[in-house]
């Protein structure tokens, strides 16, 4: 099955902070189907490098067929792995300090529309949501249902789902557990459903694509993965070197923020937004999936732990 193009997110503001060079070598962390990836590889041309990583390996496959000849010439290194092991991929890759490094968190048009993954409700799949499902030490958003204490369930309804009948629906999925597992998208949209007052029946949908979403983050740790990753991302610069990261969640944004703040405040950074940059009404009007967006860009100034001349002079 061909990939379908998945429209790369503030486009132009990635490029703006990145500000790539020719010759110089990008991560992409999230490479998908190489919206930003291929930007890069043009903006760095002749000799820049991308190194892409992508948990999915599926991604990965249909993306070194497309772009075969920057793979074969070098310029494209791709590797099927979660972000949280940036720097072993790095360090195997031989791979020096980096320019800057993209993160564009998050699931693509793939996995909605064309996964089979149960990542969404418009068909009737299994209720897999693993980004690698090839992974051992993986938990599919079925397992997560079948296996979950009801207070805990509250919870990644309620954390990751900002679902505000989280302790309904955490109870019904829990009641319907006991006769059959609750294995298909349809099986969850069902209990969803019923789960909500009559009144607001009807907009059921809404609360379903919460509650997808709160297990997707679940099933694939998402917050664990992004919270071992942004060091590691950082270390990867060299002095100069950007930091983007595009998130689509309240929880991630504020994790993005504090690590952040904290470099700031090491003095190993300088922000160069303040306030995260959200999408121009007319790019969520071409592409809706970007309506809650939001970038934040670093430069790395130095490295932690290292002195500066101001502290040698004191
Ligand atoms: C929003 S898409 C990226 C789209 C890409 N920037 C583009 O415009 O073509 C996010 C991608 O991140 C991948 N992903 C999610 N968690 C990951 C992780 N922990 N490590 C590596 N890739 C991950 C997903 O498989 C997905 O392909």
């Amino acid at each position: 099955v061909e990939t379908p193009i998945h429209i790369p997110v503030l486009l132009e503001e990635v490029l703006h902070h990145l500000n790539p060079r020719p010759g110089a070598v990008y991560v992409d962390a999230t490479v998908n189907g190489g919206g930003h990836t291929g930007a890069l590889l043009d903006a760095s041309a002749p000799q820049g490098k991308v190194i892409g990583i992508d948990r999915d390996a599926d991604l990965i496959a249909a993306l070194t067929r497309r772009r075969f000849d920057d793979v074969a010439a070098g310029r494209l290194l791709l590797r099927h792995a979660s972000f949280s092991h940036l720097a072993e991929i790095l360090a195997d890759a031989g791979i020096g300090p980096v320019d800057g490094v993209l993160f564009d968190l998050g699931l693509s048009s793939h996995h909605l529309d064309r996964s089979g993954r149960g990542f969404s409700f418009s068909e009737n799949e299994p209720l897999d949501m693993r980004f690698d499902p090839a992974d051992p030490s993986s938990v599919s958003a079925s397992e997560v249902i079948a296996e979950t204490p009801l207070p805990e369930l509250v919870d990644i309804f309620h954390r990751y789902g900002e679902e505000r009948y989280a302790s309904r629906i955490a109870r019904t999925v829990i009641a319907r557990r006991r006769n059959q597992p609750i294995e298909s998208t349809r099986a969850l949209l069902s209990a969803v459903e019923q789960s909500l007052p009559a009144k607001v029946r009807w907009r059921a949908s809404r609360n379903a694509a919460r509650i997808f979403q709160a297990l997707r983050i679940a099933a694939n740790r998402e917050l664990a993965e992004i919270e071992r990753a942004l060091p590691q991302a950082f270390d990867a610069l060299r002095p100069g070197g950007r930091l983007v990261v595009i998130s689509f969640h309240s929880l991630e944004d504020r994790m993005v923020k504090l690590f952040f703040r904290e470099q700031k405040q090491l003095g190993t950074a300088k922000l160069l937004a303040k306030k995260p940059i959200q999408p121009s009404d007319e790019e969520v009007r071409i592409n809706p999936r970007a309506g809650s967006a939001k970038l934040r860009a670093l430069e790395k100034l130095r490295q932690p732990g290292e002195t500066t001349m101001e502290e040698v002079r004191r």
